[in-house]
């Protein structure tokens, strides 16, 4: 008989409740396709940090710097990850500051934070930092929605046609920018390049396709996360109103997303016969991380305590180890933003009678965030 819950089938299910379920009994699980799922904190950390025993070459998708391993991963990372330093993205600031603050003057009284607040903040913040026209704004917000279909209907045909509309309004930006290179970051980035050459077309699609994934979805969810949490806690949001430091907000937010992380799952696959928590696994198997488990595992984190300062070590959210997320500076930034505006234009942010709706595997967090911002 198996000791780990085996075919366990997510279809449908609040990834955060399930997840909760089997971490009861469980650091490892089956699901229904016959990859291992990681649900326990030390399980998760050590298998991300461990990129040799376990490769993130799993798509069979070019995906930069995402399923690199070793060296050449080491070097994706090393040109990438300098346009998220701090001065990089400094220039940024007044910028995304100015596209929330024009954001939520526009708010009605009753919103959706994902779709009218999250998704349009993401799409407008990251057209903002890579240059890219206002045009594209109903185009990439379409996208968006389109992806959170197909991501739920799990189907691979249509993963494969959002996949390939992405890939158009990418060649969209590049076009123009090889006749006539702009002052911004995509420009910045088709100049750049690696292992002694220029990125070629198939790379840049993938690089920026990994960036504005990770980026805008994530961010929408993100925010959908934060300010159901702040119309639910009263105590939290007269807290943040009475004037924290940014580096108070930033880890209050990291601790909101590590209690509900939206961003479940990382693969990576094994490349030699492993033993997880008395499971052997054997080589060329596909594991899951599923940090949104990990994040909520009662053995580091205690039941319910909200802790940011105790749990920022700890904190999965952005992941750990080598592939430990590059975007975290560009998305702490934007958050915290996007929080601080809405914050300054209401005095009161309460629930509404529609509710807050929760997303279903394979997506976390709300597909809708009803609330009322008082003025
Ligand atoms: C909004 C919140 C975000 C969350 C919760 C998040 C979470 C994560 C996590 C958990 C990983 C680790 C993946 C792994 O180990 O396989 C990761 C990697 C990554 N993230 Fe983020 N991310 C966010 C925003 C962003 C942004 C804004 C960008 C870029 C604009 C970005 C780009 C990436 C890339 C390229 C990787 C792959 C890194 C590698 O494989 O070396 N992310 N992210």
């Amino acid at each position: 008989m198996n000791s780990w819950p085996d075919e366990v089938d997510p279809t449908g299910q609040d990834v955060r409740r399930l997840t909760d379920e089997l971490r009861a009994g469980h650091t490892v699980a089956r699901n229904a396709r016959g990859e291992w799922v990681l649900l326990g904190y030390r399980e998760v950390a050590e298998a991300a940090r461990d990129a040799v025993t376990f490769s993130s070459a799993v798509s069979r998708f070019l995906q930069i710097p995402n399923a690199l391993d070793g060296e050449e991963h080491a070097e994706a990372r090393r040109v990438l990850d300098r346009y998220f330093e701090p001065d990089a993205l400094e220039p940024f600031e007044a910028t995304f500051r100015q596209v929330a603050r024009t954001l939520v003057g526009q708010l009605p009284a009753r919103i959706d934070a994902v779709a009218d607040f999250g998704a349009v903040f993401a799409v407008r913040a990251q057209s903002a930092w890579l240059g890219w026209s206002a045009d594209l704004e109903e185009p990439l917000l379409q996208w968006m929605r389109d992806n959170h279909a197909a991501t739920r209907s799990g189907e691979g045909k249509r993963m494969v046609v959002v996949a390939e509309e992405f890939d158009a309004i990418i060649a969209s930006v590049l076009a123009p920018r090889r006749v006539a290179p702009g002052d911004d970051v995509t420009s910045a980035l088709m100049s750049d390049g690696w292992k002694g050459r220029a990125f070629t077309d198939e790379e840049l699609v993938s690089i920026l396709r990994n960036w504005t994934g990770g980026d805008l979805g994530s961010i929408a969810l993100c925010v959908g996360v934060i300010v159901s949490r702040l119309a639910t806690d009263a105590a939290l949001q007269g807290r943040l109103r009475s004037g924290v430091s940014d580096a108070e907000l930033d880890a209050v937010i990291d601790e909101v997303l590590r209690i509900d992380d939206p961003f479940i799952t990382n693969r990576r696959r094994t490349t030699c016969p492993v033993h997880v928590a008395g499971v052997d696994i054997a080589e060329g198997q596909v594991v899951k991380l599923n940090w949104t488990s990990a994040n909520r595992d009662e053995s580091v984190f205690g039941t319910d305590r909200f802790d940011p300062v105790g749990h920022a070590a700890a904190n999965l959210v952005y992941g750990t180890g080598p592939h430990v997320c590059p975007g975290r500076p560009l998305a702490t930034m934007e958050l915290r933003i996007a929080v601080q505006e809405l914050l300054a234009v209401t005095s009161a942010i309460y629930p509404d009678e529609a509710g807050h709706e929760r997303e279903v595997f394979p997506v976390g967090g709300f597909r809708s965030v009803h609330v009322r911002l008082q003025r």
